[in-house]
């Protein structure tokens, strides 16, 4: 285990397991249609891979990097995008990946844009969801699991840009946030 982290809370075999599970079920869900599968850069890229490998169906795929403006506003709900997409959504059955639903502002962000953009249908699946984070009302179709209000690194996740290849979720030693050696 990484030496910054705690405590492990959801492991490499029950994240693979929840992928299976999900992508399985996607197969089924888009069987006779061909769904334009977003995911959210940087921290939906793990989640999106392992999903998409049990994916028996068309699907296509894109991405989109948005950030909030600036740590202090990020409440303001105001988001930026830093890379669009290179696909037409209009008439599409859209699928959006995501890492973590925390607020909910990224997602309602992205869900007004994309009805905006005048797409047939919106499926959220987030592999996390932090319910007690909420502050706009905002629910995802499909959830891997929920996590307490902790900040958690790994699999996507990042604290200053670190841990994201971890394959499990997990909890950092709180020295990390010091800055000790
Ligand atoms: P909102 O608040 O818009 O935020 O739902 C979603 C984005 O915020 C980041 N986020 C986290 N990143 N550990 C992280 O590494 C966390 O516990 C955490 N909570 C929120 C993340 O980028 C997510 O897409
Ligand atoms: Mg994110």
């Amino acid at each position: 285990m990484n030496q910054d982290i705690e405590k492990v809370l959801i492991t490499k075999d029950n994240i693979q397991q929840k992928c299976q599970e999900i992508g399985e079920g996607l197969t089924k869900e888009y069987m006779d249609k061909f769904p334009l599968a977003i995911g959210v850069l940087k921290g939906a890229m793990p989640f999106m891979s392992d999903v998409l490998r049990y994916v028996d169906t068309y699907i296509e795929m894109d991405f989109m990097d948005v950030s909030s403006y600036g740590g202090e506003m990020k409440s303001s709900g105001e988001v930026k995008i830093v890379k669009d997409l290179d696909t037409k959504v209009e008439g599409r059955d859209i699928i959006i990946l995501e890492d973590i639903i925390d607020s909910g502002l990224t997602l309602s962000y992205l869900v007004d844009l994309f009805k905006y953009r005048k797409a047939k249908s919106i499926k959220i699946v987030t592999l996390l969801d932090k319910p007690e984070g909420r502050t706009v009302d905002i629910k995802a179709d499909i959830v891997g699991f929920q996590v307490p209000n902790e900040f958690v690194v790994g699999y996507g996740l990042d604290y200053q840009e670190k841990y994201r290849n971890l394959p499990y979720i997990g909890v950092l030693k709180p020295r990390v946030y010091k800055g000790e050696e």
